[in-house]
Order: structure tokens, then C-alpha cells, then sequence
């Protein structure tokens, strides 16, 4: 497994359990060193045993060095980040053609290479042209496999995903990948074969349609507000529709995270560059970034007052909960906003808070929900963690500035709770209503 960032320690951990010996290299030594002393660099429910137990049994270890691991393997999966490449949008390969070209020098026998990023379509490609040029006798199938597997649910997505992508027309490599993913094909996870640059498409389209489904939504909320509609009561009026599914209606501050952002805006420069625009996917990338800002305005509407000399607590940071992750989280854009517009900002996150802090250097950091309250004026739920779905409202309150207002970006609390004792409360496209 070459690059061991979320979905490399994952799919390696999975792997490994799987019964599959696994080598997880990375180049980072200080993320391997720490790997091979028990720690595990990323929150992850479930990570930490998954990988002691594998370690413990010899079937998972890790290394800085490919050539011995991959001269012995049969697949090399690549897993390295394909970011947003800084200026024009389209996925940063490099890290990607780096690893093949290392890759091709160490391989021995035949071997299939696996593509695990996510890689515009014809990366595969040139992982394979970049293979022949360094290794021109090189036993090689190269294969796209992209991995769906959501943070914060991780092992359980890969241990139960809905489908399984192979795309290769090499009849050697999908034995060999159907051997690597028998225990969940006799769990029944279908396994879809594909060519390499279908399976390629796949990916991206699937994040673009789900991003589309979460910015649609968002609008609604937008509509619901000027109109006095419940946004909940139509995700659940539609959702039930079979044809358009619950999943992925729930107003919020915009789509965040490691993947969708720079998925989106990839797969709209490929449309681009291959003459086929794809316009609903531009306009959801635009319309989301738009959004997160124009978050920070609900809170002056809350408050019904500039935000200058005012405190505002946030509670929640990651781009969801159960994850440390950062990446593009909303909230950034939205603590940007906060202090241009001359507020204070309070902040706290069960587990992102060592990430944030490197991100969000005028934040003052607090130790729980209630000391970030306090004498805050508005205090804005930003990421849905559990714990705070359960807050002591009355604590709360009394930790609070004078006429406190809570702006619950992810639907958490119902209006009615909250105004009962004395907040002005604001939500995503659910009537207004103040209290006080
Ligand atoms: N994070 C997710 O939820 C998720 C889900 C599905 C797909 N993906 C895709 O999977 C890929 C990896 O994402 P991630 O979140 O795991 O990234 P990450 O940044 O967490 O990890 C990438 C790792 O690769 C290492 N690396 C880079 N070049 C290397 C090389 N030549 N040799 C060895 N190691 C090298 C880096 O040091 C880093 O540890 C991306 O293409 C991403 O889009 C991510």
C-alpha cells in the first residue's frame, strides 16, 4: 500500500484483517515511526485495534522503503493525495506519477498495480505509459480501483461497501483483485468490472452527484426560509421517494472535507478540457463556495446587530463529525467571515482541535461546550458531533451573555425547545423565530 494517509491505513488495516499480508509504506518517517510504536496518526473509530490486532497477528507493518515490499507483492495499491492542484483546479498527479516511477523500479513478477486515488479519467493510463518507460519488460496490469469509504465510518465502509469498482480489462488482474476482495464478494458486495477509464469516471461522478444532491438541498433551505417552509419537512417529503433516496438532504453550511471540493472542481476542469462542460457541477461548486461565507450572516441575523465587539462560540470544526480532519472544512470560510466582520471567536471540537489550531491562529481554544459559551452572544453549532446534541441548555444559558443566540447550522434542536428558555434561536430553512 503506497501512502498511508486515510485511505491507505484503512484499506491496508482492512486488508490485513482480511487474512492479506499488507506493507504500508509512506514516505512521511515521522508517520511510520509513530505507526510502528502503536500510535495511529488520524482519528478513526475502530483504527487503532484494527491495526494492533493485524500488526500483532504479522499480517500488517510499515515501512519508508517500497523496494522490498513491492518486489515480494502481487498488488501494489497507489494511495497517495491527489489535491487540488494550486491555481487551476485540476488534480495535483504528481504525487501520484511519483509513486509509479518508484514503484515501476522495484517491481518482480507480475504485478498489478492498483490506482486507489481518486485520478481524473486516463491516469491510469500514464501510470501504465510511466511504468514501460522505467520498466519496459515490466509483468504489469494496471488497474482502478477508487475507494468510497466515507472518514468517520471508515472500517465499516470498507468492510461493507455498497459496490466494489474494478476497472481492467486484464483478465489475470481481476483474479487477482477478486481474490483480494473474496471475503466481501461472499458477503454478496457487488463487484462491478469495468474498463479503466469507466471505473476512473465512477468515482468522480459519484461525489459530483452527491455533492449536487447536498447543494440542492441547501438551496431549498434558502427557499424555505424566505417562504416559512420547513427544509426537514421537504428532505423527508421527497426522500421517501425511492427514486431520490434520504441520503444526503440535510441542510447545512455547505459540503467541506477532503474529498468533494476538490473532486468537484477536478472533474469540472476535465469536462472542460475535453469539450463537454459540465454546468450543474460548476454550479454547485460556485453556489457552495458562496454558501459557507454567507453563514457568518446568519449570525447578524440572529443577533439582529453587527457583529463588532460581540463573542461568538463555535462548537464543532472538523468537516463532520467522528473525524480530526480539517480539509476545507466550513468551519474555516465561516470563522474568516466572524473575525472580518470584528467578532471574537471562541471555538470547540472534541477531537479536530490540535488540526484547527494550526489552521485558525486568532481562535481562542476551550476545553468543553460550556467554557467555550461563555459570555459569548451567539454561539453557532457548526459540526453535528454527538455530544452536542445532548447540551445542558440551561447551563448554557447561564453561561451566556445576556439575550443569547444559538445559530444551529446542522438542525440539531427544535425551535420550540430553545426559545421555550429564553434563546433567540436560528437554524437552516426552518421558520424564524425569536425568542428572548
Ligand atoms: N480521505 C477520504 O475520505 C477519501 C475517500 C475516498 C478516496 N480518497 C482519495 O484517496 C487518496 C488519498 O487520500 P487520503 O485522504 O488518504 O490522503 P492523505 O493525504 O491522508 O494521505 C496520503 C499519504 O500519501 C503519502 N505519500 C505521498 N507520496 C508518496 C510516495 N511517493 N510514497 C509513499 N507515500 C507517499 C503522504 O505522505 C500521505 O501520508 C486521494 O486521491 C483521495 O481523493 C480519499
Amino acid at each position: 500500500m503506497i501512502g498511508t494517509g486515510y485511505v491507505g491505513l484503512v484499506s491496508g488495516a482492512c486488508f490485513a484483517d482480511f487474512g492479506h499480508r499488507v506493507t504500508c509504506v509512506d514516505k512521511d518517517a515521522g508517520k511510520i515511526a509513530a505507526l510502528r510504536r502503536g500510535a495511529v496518526p488520524i482519528y478513526e473509530p475502530g483504527l487503532d485495534d484494527l491495526i494492533a490486532t493485524n500488526v500483532r497477528a504479522e499480517r500488517l507493518d510499515f515501512t519508508t522503503d517500497l523496494k522490498a515490499p513491492v518486489c515480494d507483492a502481487d498488488a501494489v495499491f497507489i494511495a497517495v493525495g491527489t489535491p487540488s492542484r494550486r491555481g487551476d483546479g485540476h488534480a495535483d498527479l504528481s504525487y501520484v506519477y511519483a509513486a509509479a516511477r518508484e514503484v515501476a523500479a522495484a517491481l518482480d513478477g507480475f504485478t498489478v498495480v492498483i490506482t486507489k486515488s481518486t485520478v481524473p479519467v486516463g491516469t491510469g493510463d500514464e501510470v501504465e505509459r510511466i511504468i514501460r518507460e522505467t520498466r519496459p519488460n515490466a509483468n504489469v496490469a494496471v488497474v482502478s480501483n477508487p475507494e468510497f469509504l466515507r472518514e468517520g465510518a471508515a472500517i465499516q465502509d470498507f468492510k461493507h461497501p455498497d459496490r466494489i469498482v474494478v476497472g481492467t480489462d486484464d483478465a489475470r488482474a481481476r483474479q487477482v483483485m477478486a481474490e483480494l476482495y473474496r471475503p466481501l464478494y461472499i458477503n454478496q458486495s457487488p463487484i462491478l468490472n469495468t474498463g479503466r477509464r469507466t471505473a476512473e469516471l465512477i468515482k468522480y461522478a459519484a461525489n459530483a452527484f452527491l455533492a449536487t444532491k447536498i447543494t440542492f438541498i441547501n438551496e431549498m433551505a434558502d427557499l424555505c426560509e424566505r417562504v416559512g417552509a420547513d427544509v426537514q419537512e421537504i428532505a423527508r417529503g421527497i426522500g421517501l421517494d425511492n427514486r431520490i433516496g434520504a441520503k444526503f438532504l440535510h441542510a447545512g453550511p455547505g459540503y467541506g472535507g477532503s474529498c468533494f471540493p476538490k473532486d468537484t472542481l477536478a472533474l469540472i476542469k476535465t469536462g472542460q478540457d475535453h469539450e463537454a462542460p459540465l454546468r450543474v457541477v460548476e454550479t454547485v461548486a460556485a453556489v457552495n463556495d458562496a454558501r459557507k461565507r454567507a453563514m457568518a450572516r446568519k449570525i447578524v441575523a440572529a443577533l439582529g446587530a453587527s457583529l463588532r465587539g460581540k463573542t461568538v462560540a463555535v462548537l464543532g470544526l472538523t468537516f463532520k463529525p467522528n473525524t480530526d480532519d480539517m480539509r476545507d472544512a466550513p468551519s474555516i470560510p465561516l470563522i474568516t467571515a466572524l473575525h472580518d466582520m470584528g467578532a471574537t471567536v471562541r471555538a470547540y471540537d472534541p477531537i479536530g482541535m490540535e488540526q484547527a489550531k494550526m489552521l485558525l491562529p486568532e481562535v481562542t481554544f476551550c476545553e468543553g461546550p460550556y467554557e467555550c459559551a461563555e459570555n459569548a452572544h451567539a454561539l453557532v453549532i457548526v459540526t453535528e458531533w454527538e455530544q452536542f446534541r445532548a447540551l445542558d441548555l440551561d447551563r448554557l444559558k447561564r453561561a451566556m451573555a445576556l439575550q443569547p443566540a444559538i445559530v444551529d447550522l446542522r438542525n440539531i434542536y427544535l425551535p420550540e425547545d430553545l426559545i421555550k428558555r429564553g434563546f433567540i434561536y436560528e437554524s437552516v430553512g426552518r421558520p424564524r423565530t425569536k425568542g428572548g
